[in-house]
């Protein structure tokens, strides 16, 4: 969404002071994420929100340009309000409570909680009176949500979704040479989904400056024509002319690959566009013998598009892309240049223990990676426009995107919501498929469903035909929506009959959007419905959902379904499935939501990766038992496997493929060992042995070094260890938490879906707070971020009786990314 609006005194102004803006350079993207001040409104009560309109007044905030009133007032006194850095969620930092939402997971926000679902968000910043004359606009990636926003008192507009991307042009508003101040008024009270969706700013929110004649936001579509030896690249760009007058131009097209060396370039003279036009250009360039972006060698190639009048670069706009084929087969499923690529992926909320929505992109980076190692290779972005550093980081690592839409319908605000995620993310080599919506349940099998379906196809095909689209469909196969989408998208295959719709549709390509809906809780072996823990064995599931066991068979024995998405690769708050209060987050993860693996996270890596894999459960801690018959169970992908307990064989069993094996064994402490065999060869162990009572506390970052760029974080592992320094499995020790220096503590977590532990811990008046968290089935998260200024981070971790630990971790002197600057 875009708002232009063309000063015409500020442009005869440039004239005379356009000497001050001869140094800018052509474009600038500035993070606006630190600094902001934070203060709850009132769903209900005016007078609790910053009084926008008294009724005493004539004026509210939207009567007269620049006289917003209140909280969004320029002038507006917020020194009492919060200090805080974006990306925020003020919804993880809320407690439980049983009137809360079980969709949002039991926080305290939403329609019973009229004080706690108005965010106030306000931040000064300066502009330079030499950028007078530049076009320059506020992006939001993404703000949970109905949000409106003023800059200086001036209203720009309001946002509802609380996903989709969204832009103002505030040039036309600022204090050139001064201080500015933009508002955000954040209101949660509904609901979007039906899942954990936070609240707030949870998403960057960056200022873009450029010369009037400019790249138009998301103005490039780069798409690629791979030939036998070469590529055919195609470069759009769309540009607009902010100026009063007539602007001549040159384009110039580069596309650099990924050492920086130029390997195509092209350019476009004798352009010109009228006032306030707007206008496509493409170049179509070659590259010869180019590396393809894929799974194992996700290659990047840079195109810079230039924008030149006279010896004037005035614009300077990069598109990160990749070059590779997409196929979609009615008989074979998916193929990324020209091979068949299963897909073996999970669907997933933005949700992270600590941070909620809020996630920094180490954290978004460090998801991809865990699934990575699970051998998925692919990610449903369910059920919304995700965040555009998630595509950036599977973009880089090789991770397959289905990029979903939010709202299904062709109303002007839906279409809206489809156009501006495309025209957002149709330059990411990872998105391979975009999809409509998740189970419209209203039109799934009704006419109204093949219509509204194939119009919103129609209407995205323009915007991208590279692509093809499905929509996650969960019954009425064969009508409805079913008939008109290009690719069939089968959830739960207990919903209908894949092989009938095939027969019916031979034609048609399709994926299992969804599949699954398995529950476990990470570590537990012994249901325990009076905590709302399940068991971690693949056995629990709901009526209509699957077990890992029974659906990925199901696929996998069907080779004209492209592959499946697997309900949900993390555990998230909200959707407590089959319980409710108290427990607090779903279980269907076969991650938790700290991305600790669950046991099924072995049986995926077993049949999705290919490498050797071999992993015994449940853990060997069960004091007072022995003699119980305990189920031991090994994921593996062995011709093989033997497992003994203290030295005496259980029994040697042959591994059906896609299946786990299974002993009972009689529980008596010590050593449980598995002997992997391929070819009568023992090629892996895996062992379990009993351990002692915990004697000091471990912590293991996910990296030794942090950037000191005031965004980086270091996900931290706290675990316990008994004398011999064995992880003990089954710890449930409170660990108390002290940092020292340049870095904070974002959030703890432990993976308990049951847990009323805060995630966050606020300083409060009078004191700093006690950083602290129990482990569950002996793990416990923490994350810790960077600030800007180099040093020794220490994290020290302290529990009752044990031996404290302390982490050090350089924060090394690093280049920060450009930020908008608070001061002159
Ligand atoms: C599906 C739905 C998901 C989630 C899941 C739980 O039907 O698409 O969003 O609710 O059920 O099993």
């Amino acid at each position: 969404m875009k708002h232009r609006n063309l000063s015409f005194v500020a442009a005869l102004l440039l004239g005379a002071l356009s000497a001050f803006g001869e140094n800018n350079p052509p474009r600038e993207k500035l993070l606006m994420d630190f600094g902001w001040r934070f203060a709850f409104g009132h769903a209900t009560d005016p007078a609790k929100d910053f009084d926008p309109a008294p009724a005493s007044e004539m004026f509210n905030y939207l009567t007269k340009s620049g006289n917003a009133q209140g909280a969004a007032k320029a002038d507006f006194d917020d020194s009492g309000w919060r200090k805080l850095n974006l990306p925020h969620d003020w919804a993880v930092e809320a407690p439980f409570d049983e009137h809360g939402s079980s969709s949002h997971g039991y926080k305290a926000i939403g329609k019973n909680f009229p004080e706690f679902s108005i965010g106030w968000y306000r931040k000064s910043f300066s502009i330079p009176a030499s950028d007078l004359g530049r076009r320059i606009s506020v992006d939001f990636d993404g703000v949970f949500r109905d949000s409106q926003v003023w800059v200086n008192g001036f209203y720009l507009g309001r946002e509802s979704s609380g996903y989709s991307s969204f832009s103002y042009d505030i040039s036309d508003y600022l204090n050139y040479g001064a201080t500015n101040v933009i508002a955000v008024r954040v209101d949660a009270t509904l609901e979007e989904g039906w899942f954990y969706e936070g609240a707030g700013i949870y998403r960057h929110v960056w200022l873009t400056k450029t010369a009037p004649l400019h790249v138009a936001r998301w103005g490039t579509f780069v798409t690629t024509d791979v030939k036998k030896n070469s590529a055919d690249v195609t470069a759009r760009v769309m540009v607009n002319n902010d100026q009063p007058t007539n602007a001549a131009f040159e384009i110039q097209q580069t596309i650099f690959d990924a050492d920086g060396k130029t390997v195509a370039s092209g350019e476009l003279k004798k352009l010109s566009l009228t006032p306030g036009d707007t206008a496509n250009f493409s170049s179509v360039l070659k590259v010869a013998k180019p590396k393809l972006w894929s799974c194992e060698n996700p290659y990047l190639h840079k195109l810079v598009t230039t924008i030149r009048q006279g010896d004037k670069i005035v614009d300077h706009y990069e598109t990160t892309f990749g070059i590779r084929t997409l196929r979609w087969d009615a008989n074979a499923g998916f193929f990324l240049n020209g091979q068949r690529v299963q897909l073996k992926g999970t669907c997933d909320h933005q949700d992270h223990a600590g941070v909620g929505a809020a996630l920094p992109d180490g954290v978004n980076v460090f998801r991809v990676e865990q699934l990575k190692k699970m051998g998925s290779n692919a990610i449903r972005t369910s059920h919304n426009a995700p965040t555009p550093e998630l595509l950036d980081a599977c973009d880089r690592l090789g991770m397959l995107v289905m990029d979903e839409n939010r709202e299904y319908g062709i109303n002007p605000q839906q279409l809206d919501g489809l156009n501006r995620l495309i025209l957002r993310d149709r330059n990411h080599p990872c998105v391979i498929i975009w999809s409509l919506g998740n189970e419209e349940w209203a039109i799934e099998g009704a006419d109204k469903g093949t219509r509204i379906t194939q119009t919103m196809q129609t209407f995205a095909q323009r915007l991208d035909p590279t692509r093809r689209f499905t929509a996650a469909i969960s019954g009425g196969w064969g009508a409805g929506s079913s008939v008109s989408i290009d690719v069939m998208g089968f959830n739960y295959f207990t919903h209908g009959d894949n092989d009938s719709y095939h027969g019916k549709f031979p034609a048609k390509p399709s994926v299992a959007t969804e599949d699954g809906s398995t529950f476990s809780t990470r570590g537990i072996y012994v249901q325990d419905r009076d905590h709302q823990h399940l068991t971690a064995y693949d056995v629990n599931k709901a009526d209509w959902s699957l077990l890992a066991e029974e659906s990925w068979p199901h696929y996998a024995a069907r080779p004209y379904v492209a592959g499946q998405f697997q309900w949900t690769g993390f555990d998230y708050r909200g959707e407590e499935t089959p319980f409710c209060w108290p427990a607090i987050s779903s279980q269907f993860g076969i991650l938790d939501v700290c991305g600790f693996p669950k046991d099924n996270f072995y049986y995926y890596q077993a049949w999705w990766s290919d490498h050797p894999v071999l992993h015994l459960l449940p853990h060997w801690n069960w004091p007072g038992q022995e003699g119980r018959e305990i189920d031991v169970w090994a994921h593996s992908n062995c011709e093989e496997v033997e497992l003994s307990l203290n030295g005496v064989s259980q029994g040697r069993k042959k591994v059906q493929k896609n299946f786990h094996l299974e002993w009972k064994v009689k529980y008596a402490p010590g050593v449980l060992l598995a002997r992997g065999y391929n070819g009568g060869k023992e090629i892996l162990t895996d062992k379990i042995e009993t351990t002692g009572a915990p004697t000091a506390v471990q912590l293991m970052p996910n990296q030794a070094t942090l950037k000191a760029d005031g965004e980086d974080v270091a996900i931290i592992t706290v675990s316990v260890t008994d004398a011999q320094g064995r992880t003990v499995p089954d710890a449930a020790n409170k660990i108390h938490f002290q940092l020292a220096g340049p870095g904070k503590m974002l959030g703890v977590g432990n993976g308990d879906p049951s847990s009323h532990e805060p995630d966050v811990f606020l300083p409060t008046e009078n004191s700093a707070p006690d950083w602290q968290r129990h482990l569950f089935s002996g793990l416990a998260q923490i994350i810790v971020q960077s600030t800007k200024e180099p040093g020794e981070i220490k994290l020290t971790a302290r529990a009752d009786d044990l031996t404290q630990v302390t982490l050090t971790i350089p924060s090394q002197p690093a280049k920060t990314r450009p930020a908008v600057a608070a001061k002159l």
